[in-house]
């Protein structure tokens, strides 16, 4: 049962709740008509201590759809957050108001420390470089939507591994699938963390770690991702990795016929817009598939039948 349950981690949700929530999405898509009154009474409170686009419009969209109301900020500046207050006394104050919150923050672990002063559920929508775990549920839905399964893939996963969020959500989680071998594509400098290689050699999962794109023709997925500006220390050395992998019309030619591109957005210059005619290029439909699974994740934590 997820009513009531908060979620923090990638691994807060069990492959046969993700399953739940694929099914719950499926329905919604085909019947969209019958949900919108199913959060009737419902205000669900979006808390952004950082910038967004997809996340947070895809919460409150979700909302909206399911006949719910929505309170906020975007900009925490406008928030007593200003004045000093602390993230605790904040979700304790916006838990009178909402049923349900969603927060975004720069420092990890900040949404554990304020689910732990909640009665009501709270998404971690990104909690610095750590973890994204409803990115994480819109990538594998767009992927189990093109691929009908998540089992038996390649998955090259290229750019900014050691600040990307979605990245070391996705990768635990894609852990816990049937036969997934990934191939990590990242500047030395931009190596996934220890934290994440350890889970992956407790899990005995198949990977390589390479600084090249060569490894085009063996991918079923490839996840893009951009340099994340805002977590390196100085400008310079920002400078120098941001457009190390470029991928364009050149670079596909030796992909498999379906492969999927999938970026969790927003992109700098690491897909090439001519790549966006590219029938292999998903990332505006997985943008779209966020807006399903919220709806679907938002209902079952309210326990909404
Ligand atoms: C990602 C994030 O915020 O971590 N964006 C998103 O939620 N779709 C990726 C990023 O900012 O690069």
């Amino acid at each position: 049962m997820l009513k009531g349950r908060s979620i923090i981690c990638p691994d807060d949700l069990s492959i046969e709740e993700i399953d739940d929530l694929f099914l719950l999405a499926n329905d919604i898509i085909i019947n969209k008509e019958s949900y919108k009154e199913s959060c009737n009474g419902y205000i669900l409170a979006t808390l952004f201590f950082e910038s967004s686009t997809r996340t947070r419009l895809s919460f409150e969209a979700a909302m909206h759809k399911l006949g719910g109301d929505v309170v906020g900020f975007s900009d925490f500046n406008s928030s007593s957050v200003a004045k000093g207050e602390s993230i605790t006394d904040t979700v304790r104050t916006v838990e009178c108001y909402s049923d349900l919150i969603v927060l975004r923050h720069p420092k990890e672990g900040a949404p554990i420390l304020a689910s732990n002063v909640l009665d009501i559920p709270l998404i971690n929508a990104g909690d610095g470089a750590h973890y994204h775990p409803t990115q994480t549920l819109t990538d594998l839905y767009t992927i189990y939507n093109y691929k009908k399964k998540i089992d038996n893939l390649v998955i090259g996963i290229c750019g900014d591994l050691k600040f990307g969020r979605t990245v070391h959500s996705l990768i635990k989680v894609l852990c816990k699938y049937k036969n997934i071998s990934f191939v990590f594509i990242s500047p030395d400098k931009l190596r996934l963390p220890d934290y994440i290689i350890k889970v992956l050699d407790k899990e005995g999962i198949k990977y390589i770690e390479t600084d090249n794109l060569d490894n085009m023709k063996d991918l079923d997925v490839l996840y893009m991702t951009r340099v994340q500006k805002e977590r390196f220390f100085n400008e310079e050395d920002y400078i120098k990795l941001k457009d190390k992998f470029i991928i364009n019309n050149e670079v596909l030619k030796s992909a498999k016929e379906d492969l999927i591109i999938m970026h969790p957005l927003p992109r700098n210059n690491e897909i090439s817009s001519e790549v966006d005619l590219d029938k292999r290029a998903v990332y505006f439909k997985q943008a779209k598939y966020g807006l399903y699974i919220r709806m679907a994740l938002i209902l079952k934590l309210l326990g909404i039948k």
